[in-house]
């Protein structure tokens, strides 16, 4: 039997704008994590713990994400010259609580845990860049409208600047070339792991109200021009020059910008609640915004004194917002 985990992720800049091939985004991973355990078997048995049953290899709406990853692993694994053969995966560890999601990247996340438990069994060490391909490739197959940016981040597990593909490309790939092919080509996509020295509490606020970025792209898409994503681009790499130069001015105002481009861009974004979540670290010498897609799900914000990250966390949970994570970046 092989266990393997995958975290969840949380963007710090660059949301919304990375939809547009050649914008950056940085994204955090989150260390809340799912856990697959799987073993070879006679017959295929695939449980989750979002669902009251396990199935097998026939197809069901609750369960067709991790049998699509099933399919395209083992065609990717008979391109390894490796014999198939059927296994029993076991998934647990939702990124909820109380029926309600965190909205840190569950979809995505059980996309790379499927595929690093399918490696662990068939004993092939895949690197993170193999894995992010091979999750792209599977969310593209089935229409995802995301960035990927998600994938990237949880593959790596790691702080990360991303640099987006053209989706489109890729997708008209897919649908002409083998899996193998498509893998080999260059998808024009940067992924770099990003450090600061400075010590920074790196906080997580949770609205409780569920968002689906599907339906917010859809509803935010049509307000994306030209001025967003240049004056977003700015931001994100001002925002990465100083975590990397250890500017923490630098820092506040990028994520201040990058806050009110997305404020400004559509008003679902910026519910009532990530106002109130934003609004608490004013007079606190933290900075904090929205992350993602927004219309609820998280916020985030990074702090520079552990006593206002005390403070921010008081009055977060005053406003009914939960403090999921404080961790120190590095
Ligand atoms: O809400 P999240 O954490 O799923 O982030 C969505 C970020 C968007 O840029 C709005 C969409 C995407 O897939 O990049
Ligand atoms: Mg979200």
């Amino acid at each position: 039997m092989f266990k393997v985990k995958t975290g969840g992720k949380l963007y710090l800049a660059g949301e919304y704008a990375i939809l547009e091939p050649d914008q950056t985004a940085l994204i955090k991973n989150i260390p809340i994590y799912m856990t697959g355990e799987i073993a070879s078997a006679d017959r295929y048995q695939l449980s989750s713990d979002m669902f009251d049953y396990s199935v097998d290899m026939t197809p069901d709406d609750h369960y067709s994400l991790i049998q699509e990853v099933v399919m395209v692993m083992e065609e990717w694994l008979r391109g390894q010259d490796q014999s198939i053969h059927p296994f029993t995966l076991s998934i647990t560890g939702k990124l909820e609580k109380d029926g309600l999601k965190f909205g840190i990247g569950s979809s995505g996340s059980v996309v790379v845990l499927t595929i690093k438990a399918m490696a662990a069994l068939y004993d092939i060490d895949l690197k993170p860049d193999q894995l992010f391909k091979l999750s792209s490739y599977v969310l593209l197959k089935r229409g995802d409208n995301g960035s990927m940016g998600d994938v990237a981040c949880i593959a790596y597990d790691n702080l990360i600047a991303f640099t987006a593909f053209d989706r489109g490309q890729v997708a008209c790939w897919i649908s002409q070339l083998p899996l193998r092919d498509v893998l080999e080509k260059d998808w024009g996509y940067t992924v770099e792991p990003v450090h600061t020295d400075l010590v920074i509490d790196f906080l997580v606020g949770w609205t409780r109200q569920p968002s689906i970025s599907k339906n917010m792209i859809n509803l935010v898409k049509a307000n994306i021009d030209q001025d967003f994503l240049t004056q977003t681009q700015n931001q994100v790499q001002a925002l990465l020059f100083a975590l990397k130069t250890n500017d923490k001015a630098g820092i506040k105002a990028s994520l201040e910008a990058v806050s009110q481009l997305l404020e400004d861009l559509h008003p679902a974004i910026y519910t009532g609640s990530l106002q109130e979540l934003k609004l608490a670290s004013q007079g606190l010498d933290i900075v904090a915004k929205s992350s993602g897609s927004g219309g609820g799900d998280c916020g985030i914000a990074l702090s520079f004194s552990p006593q206002d990250s005390q403070l921010l966390i008081d009055r977060w949970a005053q406003a009914g917002i939960e403090c999921l994570i404080k961790e120190t970046l590095s």
